[in-house]
């Protein structure tokens, strides 16, 4: 019987030695650059210097969620919160889980015990369905339910409320926001990532042949975008209303 622990620290807590390790799975298991970046077909690598100042900087209030089996590194996540019109909003900056451990609920897990500290809002920029499928299922709702008119109406504001400049500059792509758009994107971001979507689109294809998927098509360059309320929240609104 394996051990599987999760465990949460605040970003001033990380040590340099969790955060090589983090660097390590981030660089063998991310994925790799697609053929519109600099450097196609390498891996995207990060180092520990670069995981601190780009997802635990001092000026903001971060978090690190990792999980273990049998003691090994299998995967983790990096958390900023911000508050938005009086709503604490959550967001998972990083999510990877190692590839010898996928598909077994670790990606849910780590986003499920980011519950244990209450927020009103999650938020993630994804370009893998499988991303976006945990962060549905760790709010207790099928990625067929979210609600997008939340995320049309709210997006904007708490994008741009955000201490972490790629998420702030990130512009909002698809017919929620834009109208009308031949891509048949939906709902996403164009961050100028150009991470290789191949694994992604193979992703994809696997839930579209069983779930209807609500966010459209992946383009490159761009991400799925999802800002969802918590059931928490969901409750005290309808309650004093
Ligand atoms: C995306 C990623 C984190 C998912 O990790 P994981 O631990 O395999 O995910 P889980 O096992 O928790 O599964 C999450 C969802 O995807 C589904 N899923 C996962 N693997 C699947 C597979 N092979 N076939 C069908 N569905 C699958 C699960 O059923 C679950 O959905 P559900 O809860 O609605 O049923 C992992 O693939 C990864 O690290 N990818 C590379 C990095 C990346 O793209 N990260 C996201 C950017 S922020």
């Amino acid at each position: 019987m394996k051990q599987v622990q999760y465990e949460t620290f605040p970003g001033a807590k990380v040590t340099d030695d969790m955060l090589a390790e983090a660097a390590n799975l981030f660089s063998e298991n991310y994925g790799i650059w697609g053929e519109q970046s600099l450097t196609p077909g390498k891996r995207i690598r990060l180092g520990k210097r670069r995981l601190r100042d780009q997802y635990l900087p001092d000026h903001a209030a971060t978090s690190y969620v990792r999980v273990t089996v049998d003691g090994t590194l299998a995967g983790n996540a990096f958390i900023c919160r911000w508050r938005h019109d009086d709503r604490s909003i959550c967001w998972i900056t990083q999510l990877v889980v190692h590839r010898n451990y996928r598909g077994r609920g670790l990606a849910s897990g780590l986003l499920g015990s980011l519950l244990m500290h209450p927020d009103d809002v999650y938020g993630i920029m994804s370009s893998h369905p499988f991303a976006c499928l945990a962060a549905a299922r760790s709010l207790g709702m099928g990625i067929e339910k979210v609600p997008l008119n939340f995320i049309k109406d709210n997006a904007e504001a708490i994008l741009k409320a955000s201490p972490v400049p790629y998420i702030g500059e990130a512009k909002l792509r698809g017919t929620l926001f834009e109208g009308s758009s031949s891509t048949g994107l939906v709902c996403g971001v164009d961050t100028g990532f150009f991470v290789d979507h191949k694994e992604p689109l193979e992703a994809l294809e696997i839930v579209r042949e069983t779930r209807q998927w609500p966010l459209g098509n992946l383009l490159d360059g761009h991400e799925y975008l999802l800002v969802l309320q918590s059931k928490h929240r969901f409750r005290s609104a309808t309650s004093t209303s």
